[in-house]
């Protein structure tokens, strides 16, 4: 289903510009209308996706509004009919000549070392419409070159043109006003208070909006000049809002990604982990060769059973050999986010078309099940941030886990009047701004959903009154009947809490809400196009289920009748020995899977592993056969974002060794077992998808050209599954619920392998309400055990006003606690005992 308002017709408001008579819109900037009509106007401070400030001056064009012809700032005037501008008079020159001098009284002559050389609007616009020398003969001010605002952002203040780009953007768009202006007059400048580093998920942003070289990002810093660039515009494939960026490189090597302005999706934001994680994939430590375990080649092995290099043909073999060697039943493919929807597609024909197995599952155990993402009504970004609409989180805090949405969430809620419901077992980066923020214990929101709506008793909202869920209910229920959308935002907002209490909720919102569209949270890269591609079971490619065939039956050698194992069950069924090959896509378990126990177990018991990957992980450590992937800079495809967005991936460096695509290999995979899969190009491919499945019929390279920024959103959804309700057992007075989640930094092998982001893992504490820190007898910073069914693990506990009471709060993936030891998959929440030392 598509949210996609119609387009509407927009009254103009007619002005002359230069002697030509031009259509604004209503309300439109002055500058905006003079350059979507062809009229560039000098600009530094002017920013479309910014409240306008009028700091520079720069952009002074002369206006006759009625009252005579006078220099104004056109970055703040609203257009108004009859309008006439002269961006070129004698007045106007002089205008924009004056300012140019002034800002270049005091800038130093840096442009030879200074890394905006060759792509700055000073340089360019002192060239343009600038004096052709200056009469500034005394001393420039100085100040310390260049101090770090935070790990990966440095600041010249030297070259700082006062135009409030970056603290606005801190302060408008981030929430994170950490870097302000200081000191008066000539010593004015831009910089952070002692002891608070500009410690925002976002600050590479203002590295890219600074329209001088005050700014710079420490990862690119004298790396290279804009004319030894070469760029393509692709799609982030780390998480699932599916940002558009701009690859960029020199020399075969990527050096920065920069955000581009897609207007449904980033709005040209992107998160740190985004902007910087190109970084790992550039790192030595990318697998570039197949390795085989030594007992796998006889004799060969130097050491034992270590993995070692070999030829593709030889790995390739020995996973054909066991391949084939298999029972469908005991074949299982997990993983595949990682991956583009070609390849991903081609991994689906490879394991469902020829295998036979639908024991495939390309989420982990961490997210939702497959007919409930897709058979729910589905929401655009723009639609959950339609101004004045309502927006429910039932889910993980997406400035955590999805930063360029948390980035759009934010400006709807905060600027454009959204309303904000959280039903979430912690306060979450969009808290401040909620009408609701309610603290629901992990398995209690179904509980809380059926309160907020008049019906049952709120047992799962953990401290919550009636009052406050109805209260909430009221506003949800306000704007349906005001006829304002209501999106559902929905998730896993704890790995220490099963799929079917959050399923449970989400069903009773769409019960209660029958309008409202429901907007995924599932984080894993191109998890939503695995999805939409049949890495899951019981579906196929297009979002049907097993039994609606008819699309691939003429092109796959065979489908799966039966459906097969969730991850979990997966797991569970390499553990007890009955699967003999565990094909693993990107999938590293004994980090993702939040049961760690059962990942160890499965990766045991199983009969052979073999990994796609690109690093060495330890699970890939674990693999008999090894084969390395290329990353997603490395392969052109398409990238399905939790819209069901789908836009171009594309490549711009060779792949190191002989890695190669991941549907490369699927192909070669299967011409060792006697298929010929029918792909010689990702193209191929993508005809084979639009041809088998209805959904993405406009899937053609041809408007994927035609909508390269905003991408094809795809529509249609699978029969809506309705699980039984999960039983969540009664928690006693002094027992407490798990709550593990994800952080934006951690252990993870991207974060790992990205120099400028690995230091910036906040490391694990367990966060308790206030009141149960003293109920438990605890103290600030004390090591404690804490014990559920599953393991124990020693952390330092901390007092957090933000979590729920009745709950502990232990982030994933940190360096040293491994939460994943607590997490039985098998339980609907997860129960802890704390233990003093
Ligand atoms: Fe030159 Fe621009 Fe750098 Fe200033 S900011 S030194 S004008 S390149
Ligand atoms: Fe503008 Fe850059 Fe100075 Fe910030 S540092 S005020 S973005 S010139
Ligand atoms: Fe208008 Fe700066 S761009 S005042």
């Amino acid at each position: 289903m598509s949210d996609e308002t119609p387009p509407v017709e927009i009254p103009s408001v007619d002005i002359t510009v230069d002697g030509e008579t031009v259509a604004a819109r209503p309300g439109e900037l002055l500058i905006d209308a003079c350059e979507r009509t062809g009229t560039y106007i000098p600009r530094f401070c002017h920013h479309s996706r910014l409240e306008p400030v009028g700091m520079c001056r720069m952009c002074l064009v002369e206006v006759d509004t009625g009252r005579g012809p006078a220099l104004q700032p056109s970055c703040m005037l609203p257009c108004t009919p009859g309008m006439v501008v002269d961006t070129e008079s004698e007045r106007t020159r002089k205008a924009q000549d004056g300012v140019l001098e002034f800002l270049l009284v005091n800038h130093p002559l840096d442009c030879p070392v200074c890394d905006k050389g060759g792509e700055c609007p000073l340089q360019d616009q002192t060239m343009a419409f600038g004096p052709g020398e200056s009469r500034f003969v005394e001393e420039k001010r100085h100040f310390e070159k260049p101090i770090p605002v935070n790990e990966n952002v440095h600041l010249d203040r030297e070259r700082c043109i006062l135009c409030d780009r970056c603290t606005r953007f801190a302060g408008e768009v981030a929430g994170d006003q950490l870097i302000h202006f200081m000191d008066r007059g000539g010593q004015t400048q831009v910089n952070t208070f002692p002891e608070q580093p500009f410690a925002s998920y976002f600050s590479g942003n203002t590295v890219q909006i600074c329209p001088v070289g005050a700014l710079t990002a420490a990862p690119y810093r004298f790396k290279a000049r804009p004319w030894d660039l070469e760029e393509v515009e692709s799609t982030s494939t780390l998480d699932s809002v599916g940002s558009r960026i701009s690859v960029q490189s020199s020399r075969d090597r990527v050096l920065r990604f920069q955000g581009v302005d897609a207007d449904a999706v980033n709005w040209g934001w992107l998160s740190d982990k985004e902007r910087f994680v190109f970084e790992a994939y550039d790192h030595a430590d990318r697998l570039a060769t197949p390795m085989l375990r030594g007992d796998a080649l006889g004799n060969r092995a130097p050491d034992g059973d270590a993995l070692v290099a070999a030829p593709w043909s030889e790995a390739l073999g020995v996973a054909a050999d066991a391949l084939s060697a298999a029972p469908a039943d005991r074949l299982a493919v997990l993983g595949g986010a990682r991956l583009t929807n070609e390849s991903q597609y081609a991994w689906a024909k490879l394991a469902k078309g020829v295998f036979g197995t639908d024991h495939v599952d390309a989420q982990l155990g961490d997210g939702l099940p497959a007919e409930v993402v897709l058979g729910l009504p589905r929401a655009t970004i723009d639609r959950a941030c339609t101004p004045g609409g309502t927006i429910v989180l039932l889910g993980p805090d997406p400035k955590e886990e999805l930063g360029a949405l948390f980035l759009r969430l934010r400006h709807a809620v905060v600027h454009d009047g959204a309303t904000l419901v959280e039903l979430t077992p912690r306060r979450t980066g969009l808290s401040a701004h909620a009408a609701h923020s309610l603290r629901v214990l992990p398995g209690g929101a179904a509980d809380a959903v059926s309160a907020m709506f008049g019906g049952g008793s709120p047992a799962g909202a953990a401290g919550l009154s009636a009052e406050a869920l109805a209260a909430a209910g009221a506003t949800i229920a306000a704007a349906v009947a005001e006829g304002r959308p209501v999106t559902v935002l929905v998730g896993r907002p704890s790995l220490a809490e099963a799929a079917g209490p959050v399923v449970d909720a989400a069903l009773a919102l769409h019960d209660h809400l029958p309008e409202a569209a429901f907007l995924s949270l599932l984080r894993r890269g191109n998890v939503h196009g695995a999805l939409d591609m049949g890495l899951a079971p019981g579906l196929l490619p297009g979002r049907v289920t097993l039994a609606d065939a008819s699309g691939v039956s003429s092109v796959w050698p065979t489908v799966p009748t039966d459906r097969g194992h969730d991850a979990i069950g997966i797991l569970e069924a390499a553990a007890a020995g009955e699967v003999d090959v565990l094909v693993l896509l990107g999938a590293d378990v004994l980090a993702d899977v939040p049961d760690r126990d059962l990942a160890e177990r499965a990766l045991a018991n199983a009969g052979t592993v073999v990994a796609v990957d690109l690093f060495g992980t330890p699970t890939v450590a674990r693999a008999d056969v090894v084969l390395p992937a290329a990353a997603p800079t490395e392969v052109d495809g398409t990238f399905t974002n939790l819209e069901g967005r789908v836009s171009v991936v594309a490549r711009k460096v060779t792949a190191p060794g002989t890695a190669r695509p991941d549907w490369a290999i699927a192909v070669e995979l299967a011409d060792r077992l006697g298929t010929d899969l029918g792909f010689g190009s990702v193209d191929d491919v993508l005809a084979e998808l639009a041809a088998v499945s209805p959904i993405h019929a406009g899937i053609t390279p041809e408007a994927l050209a035609a909508s390269v920024r905003e991408g094809v959103l795809v529509e249609g959804r699978t029969a809506l599954a309705r699980p039984d309700r999960t039983e969540v057992p009664v928690n006693d007075a002094y027992g407490l619920r798990l709550v593990a989640d994800r952080s934006m930094y951690d252990v993870g092998v991207l974060v790992a392998h990205s120099p400028s982001l690995a230091g910036l893992a906040p490391g694990a504490v367990a966060g308790f309400e206030p009141s149960d820190l003293s109920r438990h007898g605890l103290a600030e910073g004390e090591v404690v055990d804490l014990i559920a069914d599953r393991g124990t693990v020693q952390v330092a506990v901390a007092s957090d006003p933000g979590v729920a009471r009745g709950t502990v709060h232990l982030r994933v993936n940190q360096a040293d606690v491994d939460a994943g030891r607590l997490i039985d998959a098998s339980a609907p929440v997860t129960g802890i005992r704390v233990g003093r030392r």
